[in-house]
């Protein structure tokens, strides 16, 4: 008797352990999704690619779906909705995905370093065996959320991920993944048939270079045929391209397009271009692509960031989702949180993401979000296929992510692409659920936590419409003093606050840079107006004078101390709350957030400290005394130096 009580006790220890400690497959349950459900293919259903329907109760329960993946995504649907314990009754579900491609792009580069990369080296281990079983543990977390493609090298890309060496390492990833329904794209160098190729020019117009990247495809498709294509960064950031010969960016990316069409492969060009000489950086990807509208072939899309400059905590929604009716469009968003504290800081994505996506752009009137232009709803006859973005947050930790929670946001960048109706709060539960339990005293507070840390962190890093002021390169914490000897004026945060006795703030509007006239009415007058622009992006579009009247009725500068304040008081509250979660999580995890948690705290307390200082020099306003002081002199702060580099 006592040794069966033993065993039992034993049992219930290791379950417990199982689904408490984390384990390699994050939010999975099972390697394999073991449901209990007949399956059917059959291509006649009508269903729009690889999506599924499942029906019926508990003990006639079917899924059925046109692809084999796409029974393999309804078992997967199945599995969260009986661990979600949703599974109990009569189902009748029909899902189809939002995006037909739904892409993490890697800046990995061959030297396994990994580019923002803040969860150790790249997990492809190129030059080193492959780590299969670490692939197709990949490749279900992926499956599992409809995640179906993925760019695994850097956008930075060296010519060399297009050698015979390199792309027979790149066919056994694809091997690898393809039965869990994902393809393999790459990033590619523009200047690969000179650097690689050996010949003269990389010109986009010389027959020479077209056949180079002709051949150079069917090499690609013998070894992989179901390769996806290729993501081009070109003319950015020093980076080679079209004009490097004179030409433009449809010419670069049609010569590619048209080497890859014959085997169905596409083209991701991105719009990511700014110039040290332009007055106003957020114009330019609309200066450079709109004239090309309606230029480029129909296996292009122009892959934009979600905001008109970087990945910043807030940005309004890049205005040239409006800007291209004859193109297609398919928008980037960054998983990995160069901007956002790395993998130190609890950040949950989903909200800025959905904010861009809801974002309605007003080109054709009311109700043409960034979602409906980039899923196809907006132009149908222009999207002969559609796609979504994410800068992954993946590396070979054993937690992937670097920081628990960051699995969060990968998990939520996938649901979103698959549905983009989705709610922030509904994708944050179901991952609670599944990552750690579905007791409410942990799922309720933790919730609340995970959906207020983006405007938490808005908060305590760049309130108001702030953006680029971090320290120069990395990227960690506050420098909006920053000065580099002979730096490019647009890599200088000044360039951006631009802070003088006046006031603060760049003006975007009709008599400064003219960007808001970039965006469709309503929102152009709206954005060019100061007294209609929304205030959590009034420093983004306009100079305000420090002592300028916000709606709360106190000034400009009150405003910003208290944001600053609020921020900080967000995460002492996070803290607390994780204090009280001990009971439910098991000590490894609860502790590593625990600690994570701590630095957040300190880091928005720096923020605090180095921003309310270095712009009170400016207002030479007091911060006010409902506020806590800040508390570590300016001076010491502007010593600060992290030895970091853009890469791990
Ligand atoms: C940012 C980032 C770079 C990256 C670039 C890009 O500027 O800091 O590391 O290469 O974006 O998206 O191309």
């Amino acid at each position: 008797m006592n040794k069966v009580i033993t065993i039992l006790l034993y049992a219930i220890v290791i379950v417990g352990c199982s689904r408490s400690t984390g384990n390699d497959l994050l939010w999975l349950s099972d390697k394999d999704p073991s449901v209990k459900a007949g399956v059917m293919i059959d291509p006649s259903l009508d269903l729009k690619n690889d999506g599924f329907i499942i029906t019926g109760g508990p003990k006639d329960r079917m899924i059925k779906a046109r692809t084999e993946i796409g029974v393999l995504y309804g078992k997967y649907a199945l599995q969260r909705l009986e661990t979600l314990d949703k599974a109990g009754g009569n189902l009748d579900i029909r899902e189809e995905p939002s995006y037909e491609r739904r892409i993490l792009n890697h800046w990995d580069n061959l030297d396994n370093t990994v580019e923002r990369g803040y969860a150790g080296w790249s997990i492809w281990h190129w030059d080193e065996p492959v780590p299969v079983e670490r692939i197709k543990d990949y490749g279900r977390l992926n499956a599992s959320l409809g995640i179906n493609g993925t760019v695994l090298n850097n956008v930075n890309a060296t010519p060399e991920i297009l050698s015979r060496e390199k792309l027979e390492r790149v066919a056994e990833i694809a091997d690898i993944l393809r039965p869990y329904g994902m393809k393999v794209y790459l990033s590619v160098n523009f200047s690969s048939p000179a650097a690689l190729g050996g010949l003269d020019s990389s010109d986009p117009l010389d027959p020479e270079v077209r056949r180079w990247w002709v051949d150079k495809a069917s090499e690609i498709y013998a070894l992989i045929p179901d390769f996806g294509g290729f993501l081009v960064k070109a003319n950015s950031e020093g980076l080679p391209g079209p004009q490097d010969y004179g030409r433009s960016h449809s010419d670069g990316a049609n010569m590619i397009a048209d080497a890859l069409a014959p085997h169905n492969g596409i083209v991701m060009w991105r719009a990511f271009v700014y110039s040290p000489q332009s007055p106003d950086r957020a114009n330019q990807a609309s200066e450079e692509f709109k004239p090309l509208d309606g230029e480029f072939r129909d296996n292009v899309l122009i892959q934009i960031k979600n905001g008109p400059i970087d990945f910043q905590p807030r940005e309004p929604f890049s205005p040239l989702f409006g800007q291209m009716p004859h193109t297609q469009l398919m928008p980037e968003f960054q998983i990995t949180q160069e901007y956002l504290g790395f993998s130190n800081h609890l950040v949950y994505l989903h909200p800025l993401f959905k904010e861009c996506l809801d974002s309605d752009t007003f080109c054709e009137g009311p109700g043409s979000t960034v979602a409906d232009i980039t899923t196809g709803k907006t132009y149908p006859s222009i999207y002969k296929t559609t796609a979504i973005a994410g800068v992954a947050n993946i590396g070979r930790d054993a937690n992937w992510c670097g920081h628990e929670f960051a699995q969060s946001s990968w998990y939520a960048f996938g649901r979103m692409a698959w549905n983009v109706n989705l709610s922030s709060e509904d994708i944050a539960r179901e991952w609670l659920h599944q990552t750690f339990t579905a007791e409410s005293e942990f799922v309720e507070p933790v919730l609340s936590m995970m959906l207020t840390s983006r405007e938490a962190a808005v908060n305590y890093m760049m309130p108001l419409g702030f953006h680029h002021i971090f320290a120069w390169t990395h990227h960690y914490g506050p420098e909006p003093w920053c000065d580099v000897p002979g730096a490019r004026e647009d890599w200088l945060p000044r360039y951006y606050h631009k802070a003088d006795q006046d006031g603060v703030g760049f003006d975007r509007t009709r008599s400064g840079s003219g960007n808001t006239d970039h965006y469709h009415e309503p929102l152009s007058s709206m954005y060019n107006s100061l007294e209609t622009c929304p205030e959590e992006l009034l420093l983004w579009f306009h100079h305000v004078p420090w002592n300028h009247q916000m709606s709360s009725g106190r000034s400009l500068w009150d405003e910003i101390c208290l944001h600053y304040d609020r921020g900080i008081r967000a995460v002492e509250e996070y803290r607390k709350t994780w204090e009280a979660m001990q009971g439910y999580v098991d000590p490894q995890r609860w502790e590593a957030v625990r600690a994570k948690l701590e630095i957040q705290e300190s880091d928005a307390r720096w923020w605090r400290d180095a921003c309310v200082q270095y712009f009170g020099e400016f207002s030479g306003m007091p911060v006010p005394q409902d506020v806590a002081q800040p508390e570590r002199p300016l001076e010491e702060l502007k010593k600060i130096k992290l030895d970091m580099k853009h890469h791990n």
